[in-house]
């Protein structure tokens, strides 16, 4: 399912609405902090035995980076790209074709983006997706104008040409997804119909220079047979090997890790999520002790968390662990601050000074490896979504002026976050790793509402771990998002036995959502939820009412603060 992105409310500026645990928010901001270097796309660094790739040139629709996630999926390399990137940047990543993505703007519109001469002069295979397909038919000398009507949503298209390379595979008639307002008038030379709709008598268009055209998106869940027409792009038109294998990554990413690092010592915060695991594991395999993590244990974390996170990195993977139980640093800070804003602000410093403190002590370090990913990347070039929204915003942690000037090791930064998952599986991290749900930096201090105290963390602690531990029984963790206590500042009385009760009020947050920007309050059955209520008010000292959020996002955010 494709969610419709959202463009965070002003409110919701602090908050980084990233799909990702600590590292993300945490790591870019220690980078900024301490003067790492910003990272700037670097083609050759991409791992490819028998490189090949197919580029998206971005004209700013919300479903580009999905365009790309579809590629992959298909075993082939692809990047999207701002529309008019140069050539030079495009050549060593050994292009086989280029899908020109869809986008908000009218082809004759003044000022209009359009594709760069390359695209054509090349001879590869072009795809031209809504917009892209405009942009093709406008710059070979068809005719666009502008749509009387939108049409938006399912359409059913019939094949003219069943033996198009396009359509191997395929039934006569499919479903396809429409977003579009322009539409074509007149084909360019050369083109012929391959297929059509009720309202769009080209649909699919092609010459025989493999340039194509589609009016709807192939790479949306909308329209099935999109990535059978993506695949028989790539494979038959193009004629790409498909080597794009996580097998392959990890080989090919260890290699270059250790050209890059040489001799020299990596640093890395190490937090047990997903692409902080998965990052110092890679790390490791290549270099050894070349690297060490620093752990810290904010006094935030889960039960049982922190020893669980050291027992499977320092004991069973052999690790160079730093570990910091900086617990007290961070209570004391958050002494008597109720404000959420505040409460990030203060976590996110303290740790730059905790991690900058360790860092100090480990004597000359060169590197700091980043669980940066792919789409973090895409966020941070502006340029290729020039024409978009924005859509997430970091929150800016205040902290220490630059002190360490550390070159930045991003092994990830070209993967998508279920890519990291099958890297992490290739690498034999525990499943519970692999799959492990999104658990913000700020901790459980953006989960207890008020204050946050020892005694109000464990209360915290306890329930959550009844949840968990029922979600995992019931085989929901790895349908859920996120599954989660929150300890409200709620009080009221309650009756047990024969006595009275004054206790907190928790909720429980369970969401289902393909990557935080928007999520849907989970349908967890009464009978799951009514077992998890009783268990926590009998188990759990303090806690005397249990109540279920049933908000989605927007207009609530997945976190309570
Ligand atoms: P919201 O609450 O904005 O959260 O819907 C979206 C996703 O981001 C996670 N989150 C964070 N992750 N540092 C992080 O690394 C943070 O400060 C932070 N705040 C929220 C949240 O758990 C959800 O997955």
């Amino acid at each position: 399912m494709v969610n419709e992105k959202v463009n965070p409310s002003p409110d919701e500026s602090h908050r980084i609405a990233t799909t990702d645990d600590i590292e993300v928010s945490t790591y870019l901001e220690i980078a900024k902090e301490i003067g790492g270097e910003q990272p700037v796309a670097a083609p050759e660094a991409i791992p490819g035995a028998e490189r090949e790739a197919i580029i998206v040139l971005d004209f700013g629709s919300q479903y580009n980076l999905l365009i790309a996630r579809r590629v992959r999926e298909a075993q082939v390399y692809c990047e999207l790209m701002p529309h008019d990137t140069p050539w030079e940047k495009i050549a060593p990543l050994n292009p086989k074709g280029f899908i020109l993505s869809g986008g908000p703007a009218s082809v004759y519109e003044p000022n209009a983006p359009l594709a760069p001469a390359y695209v054509y002069e090349s001879h590869l295979p072009v795809l031209g997706i809504c917009y892209g397909m405009q942009v093709i038919t406008k710059q070979l000398g068809g005719q666009v104008t502008p749509g009387t009507r939108r049409e938006y949503g399912h359409a059913v298209m019939h094949l003219n040409q069943v033996d198009s390379l396009l359509f191997a595979g395929l039934p006569e008639s499919t479903t396809v997804w429409m977003s579009h307002g322009d539409k074509i008038e007149e084909m360019p030379q050369g083109f012929e119909a391959l297929a059509y709709t009720e309202n769009s008598p080209y649909a699919v268009i092609g010459n025989s220079n493999n340039v194509y055209g589609l009016q709807f998106h192939p790479e949306v869940a909308h329209t099935p047979e999109g990535k059978n027409i993506l695949k028989n792009f790539i494979y038959k038109v193009c004629g790409c090997k498909g080597n794009w294998t996580m097998g392959n990554f990890v080989h090919e990413s260890m290699e270059r890790i250790k050209e890059q690092v040489g001799g020299g010592k990596v640093i890395n915060a190490l937090s047990g999520g997903v692409d902080s695991s998965v990052v110092a594991t890679l790390i490791h395999r290549a270099i050894g002790d070349q690297l060490t993590c620093i752990f810290v244990n904010n006094g935030l974390l889960r039960r049982e968390e922190a020893d669980r996170t050291l027992k499977v990195f320092k004991n069973n993977l052999g690790m160079n662990i730093v570990y910091v139980d900086a617990t007290d640093r961070f209570l004391n800070r958050l002494k008597g601050v109720t404000d959420p804003e505040e409460k990030r602000m203060i976590i996110g410093e303290e740790f730059i000074r905790v991690f900058e403190d360790e860092a100090n002590k480990i004597g000359k370090v060169d590197f700091l490896a980043q669980g940066t990913l792919y789409p973090d990347v895409i966020e941070s070039i502006s340029s290729v979504s020039k024409v978009s929204a924005k859509i997430k915003s970091h929150h800016n942690v205040g902290g220490l002026p630059a002190r360490m000037t550390l070159k930045l090791l991003e092994p990830l930064r070209y993967l998508f976050k279920d890519e990291v998952r099958l890297v992490g599986k290739e690498l034999g991290l525990p499943e519970e790793m692999v799959w492990r749900q999104p658990f913000p930096g700020p901790g459980l201090a953006i989960r207890c509402i008020g204050e946050v105290t020892k005694e109000k963390l464990e209360i915290l602690r306890s329930a959550d771990f009844i949840l968990m531990n029922e979600i995992k029984k019931a085989k929901l963790y790895r349908q859920l998002w996120q599954s989660f206590c929150v300890l409200t500042d709620v009080r009221s009385v309650g009756v047990m036995g024969d006595f009275r009760t004054y206790g907190y009020l928790a909720a429980i947050r369970a969401v289902t959502s393909d990557d935080a920007m928007t999520a849907d309050w989970a349908r967890l059955p009464y009978d799951f939820l009514a077992r998890v209520s009783n268990r926590i008010v009998n188990e759990v000292d303090g806690i005397n009412r249990v109540v279920y959020d049933i908000t989605s996002k927007p207009p609530s955010t997945i976190e309570w603060e």
